[in-house]
């Protein structure tokens, strides 16, 4: 079968590492892609939001299957724009329609989503340019830190916690009448604020049946000690310690059920994966965030310890079959760790030549922000590669990773050494 990944990070690579290692897969192609892809597959230099031009490269290669990496695409209704085109309706499609996908499109739609189907969340109120005042009142009757949430898709930087109440009025005020984050901010969600630990779980569905994916962790600032500014992930660890067989139980049980019944009550058609973060509150589970795709790096961490051929795994979900797939999971801790362009999340320079990656022997080096330039492999984004390991235990796998990334170089190359050092 020829298989089609849209995106360009370092989950892409690593869906083509793994759909590669099928059998089943005869041509593989990234569109955009990077430089780890082109080594794997043919890389396509169109947009993931290119739908015209998705279709004549479908149709040209006689693609059956589109493996959705980022959210853009599904929130625009990729699949959609699949099942009415008559020319493309059995190709299948990993990722939900457009109507599932606002659950990453809009957290208030997320956050009814919870409520009806009786999910454990954050409490909340919705506030528009309408009513900012009452915001005001509901921000008084809080307690710090205050959770101000951009209804849309912000680049994942639409997320403001605030100790200040006063701050916080004027953080409202900012994103609902000067339109802080843009159209994204025309509604913000502003909930309580829940203390705890924050873990990921990955559930496969095609709409009917559920299966669930190893956890993962990722390590979100930029700065040592998870300070700092907020980054698209700057590391990530699998399993996570801390959710014992236990706490999966609550967590399948009063979170992933619920939530695969309620996208059939609320006839949300769904085949791709729920990405469910989470934190542990006590010892309770309760949802912070959908996303209606992978995890970036998680899916660094989560397909290296699936054992499963993915091209079956897909292909059951195409089928509605996927109750007759049994996961099976490696059962060594698998660690990834970002180097990231000095300067990220802030402005950073490209174009850097990475050397030294021919030279890891003991890690899987995925490529994200990197490019191939007259026969060198440079940097093109923020985040540039992430370096995977494994290991019996997440301190060996760590070890592995930072004595990799010790023969890698680039200029202003930065990372955190510090991955793994809560657990
Ligand atoms: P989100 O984009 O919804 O995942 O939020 C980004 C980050 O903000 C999360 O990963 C959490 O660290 C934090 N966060 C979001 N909502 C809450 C909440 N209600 N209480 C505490 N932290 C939160
Ligand atoms: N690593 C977080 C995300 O992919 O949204």
């Amino acid at each position: 079968m020829n298989i089609l990944i849209l995106g360009s990070g370092g989950r892409e690579h690593t869906f083509a590492w793994k759909l590669a290692q099928s059998s089943k897969c005869e041509n593989l192609f990234v569109a955009p892609g990077n430089s780890g892809t082109a080594e794997i597959a043919t890389n396509i230099p169109i947009g993931v939001t290119d739908f015209k031009a998705i279709k004549e490269v479908v149709l040209s290669n006689q693609i059956s299957m589109v493996v959705v990496g980022p959210e853009d695409p599904l929130v625009q209704g990729i699949h959609d724009f699949f099942l009415n085109d008559t020319a493309l309706k059995n190709v299948i499609v990993i990722g939900p329609q457009k109507a599932a996908a606002t659950l990453e499109g809009s957290k208030e739609f997320a956050k009814e989503f919870l409520f009806r189907h009786n999910i454990p969340t954050a409490a909340y109120k919705s506030f528009n340019t309408g009513n900012v005042e009452e915001g005001y009142k509901f921000l008084e009757t809080l307690k710090p830190p205050y959770v101000l949430k951009a209804d849309g898709l912000a680049a994942g930087k639409g997320v403001l916690i605030l100790n200040d109440l006063n701050e916080a009025k004027a953080e409202l005020k900012s994103m609902l009448v000067e339109a802080k984050f843009g159209s994204a901010s025309t509604k913000v969600v502003i909930e309580e604020f829940l203390d705890g630990i924050e873990l990921s779980c990955f559930v496969l569905t095609d709409g009917e049946n559920y299966k669930i994916l190893p956890t993962a962790k990722d390590y979100k600032r930029i700065g040592e000690g998870d300070t700092g500014l907020n980054t698209g992930g700057m590391g990530a660890v699998s399993p996570v310690p801390f959710a014992t067989p236990e706490f999966l139980s609550k967590i399948e049980e009063r979170i992933v059920k619920p939530t695969i019944n309620g996208f059939k009550k609320d006839n949300l058609p769904y085949v791709g994966f729920v990405f469910i973060g989470l934190i542990k509150v006590g010892e309770d589970p309760m949802v912070i965030e959908y996303n209606v795709r992978m995890g970036d790096p998680e899916t660094e961490v989560v397909l290296p310890r699936l054992k499963n051929d993915l091209v079956d795994v897909f292909t059951a979900m195409g089928d509605k079959t996927l109750d007759k797939i049994d996961i099976q999971v490696d059962s060594r801790a698998a660690t990834t760790i970002m180097l990231v362009s000095g300067g990220y999340p802030e402005a950073y320079e490209k174009e850097k030549v990475i050397t030294g990656i021919n030279t890891v022997t003991d890690s899987i080096v995925f490529h994200a922000g990197a490019q191939l330039k007259e026969n060198q492999i440079i940097t093109s984004g923020g985040r540039v590669m992430a370096i995977t390991s494994y290991g019996d235990t997440h301190k060996e796998a760590i070890k592995k990773s930072y004595q990799s990334i010790s023969k890698l170089n680039f200029d202003k190359m930065n990372y955190r050494t510090d991955i793994g050092f809560d657990l």
